[in-house]
């Protein structure tokens, strides 16, 4: 049996204003009519097993809401009353599993990432639970195409013993600098990491509680202490407060010597800015993508965006604009990276 968990904490910034606080990008249509979250959920629905789901106090109304639109009533919805990163929601999942059984296999993964070819995604997720059965914390490879910085580098050691596309890791490197990403795609024999790892809950505790003990204890009193209100896991607000917020990359990935990575060839984009939103959408022959009431002339390789009032765009090149309600955001696509800049501006200036 694999436990699903989904980890559904982001807030998105980069996809501003379509992404807010108080309803990130994991819960907004952006591609097609489901929402990232939701396509996540259906994703795993093969498993037959409910997911955990892994997400923010504030957003309980809206997980349990999208989550009954797929047909799931039955999910184990985690709430955070702080964010604390992603090795602490990882660790709430794992404990909440541990009291049921704890060498159970977890997946963990992103509640923001577009997967195409789930017959290549099973394939590799059944190396991977192979592979985490023997105890090993399991990460999937995807072939880098350029040198981003935004992702965690795994560089492919030997074949596990007895396994079929399972390779220790010889070296985990999370978010190099730009030169460091450049030395690495150009020297060869590393994946990116994509975000989702498949581990046994007692495995992934035992190496948490020794790299992040902080981590471990704040989070096991946590789940000692919740409370189920309406159906959802409340976790302990003092002691979850108290947990380091550290992702699991740096707390656990790049540590521990029971990493593994299979190598896998579906296809994997982090839906993370809105370059990324306009490489998912079928364009025209132009190059460009829209959404909404958008009409475009003499444009090219442009992203328009608008859920509102009509927008009309013409004689320009490489940009992104997206129209909402209350805001409107213009970008060249090359800048897109920068958009999380501007709204903690707007966060502390405005
Ligand atoms: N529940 C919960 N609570 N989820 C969280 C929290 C939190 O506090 N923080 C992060 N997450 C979730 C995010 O929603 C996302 O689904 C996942 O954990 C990863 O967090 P990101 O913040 O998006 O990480 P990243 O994109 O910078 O880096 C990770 O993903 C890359 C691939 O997209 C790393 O694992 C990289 O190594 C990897 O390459
Ligand atoms: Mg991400």
């Amino acid at each position: 049996m694999i436990v699903p968990v989904i980890l559904s904490g982001g807030a998105g910034t980069r996809l501003w204003p379509v992404s807010r606080k108080s309803y990130p990008k994991q819960f907004c249509a952006l591609l097609g009519q489901e929402t990232p979250f939701q396509e996540t959920v259906q994703r795993t629905k093969s498993l037959a097993v409910n997911p955990i789901v892994v997400g923010s106090r504030d957003h309980r109304f809206i997980m349990a809401e999208q989550l009954r639109q797929v047909g799931i009533e039955q999910a184990n919805i985690i709430l955070e009353p702080v964010a604390r990163n992603s090795a602490a929601a990882m660790a709430a999942a794992a404990f909440w599993q541990a009291q049921r059984d704890e060498e159970a296999v977890l997946w963990f993964m992103p509640a923001d990432a577009a997967i195409e070819d789930h017959g290549a995604l099973f394939v590799a997720l059944e190396q991977a639970c192979a592979a985490a059965k023997d105890d090993y914390i399991v990460t999937f490879g995807i072939k880098p195409t350029r040198p981003e910085t935004g992702y965690g580098y795994i560089q492919q050691g030997d074949l596990l013993e007895g396994q079929e596309n399972a390779y220790h890791i010889a070296r985990f490197l999370e978010k190099p600098d730009a030169a460091k990403a450049q030395e690495l795609v150009a020297e060869g024999g590393y994946f990116w990491n994509s975000g989702m790892f498949v581990a046994r809950a007692r495995v992934f505790l035992e190496e948490l509680k020794r790299y992040e003990p902080a981590i471990y204890e704040a989070v096991a009193q946590s789940v000692q202490e919740a409370g189920c209100d309406l159906g959802f896991v409340q976790l302990g607000e003092t002691a979850f407060s108290k947990a380091p917020s550290i992702s699991v990359d740096y707390a656990v990935a790049e540590r521990t010597d029971r990493a593994a990575v299979v190598p896998s060839s579906f296809s994997w984009m982090d839906v993370g800015s809105w370059d990324a939103v306009w490489e998912l959408t079928p364009k025209d022959e132009d190059g460009n993508a829209v959404r909404g009431n958008v009409f475009l002339d003499h444009a090219r390789n442009c992203y328009v965006h608008s859920d509102s009032v009509v927008a009309t765009v013409t004689g320009v090149d490489d940009l992104i604009i997206i129209v909402t309600r209350d805001a409107v955001m213009v970008s060249h696509r090359e800048r897109a990276q920068d958009i999380k800049h501007m709204v903690s501006r707007l966060r502390d200036e405005g």
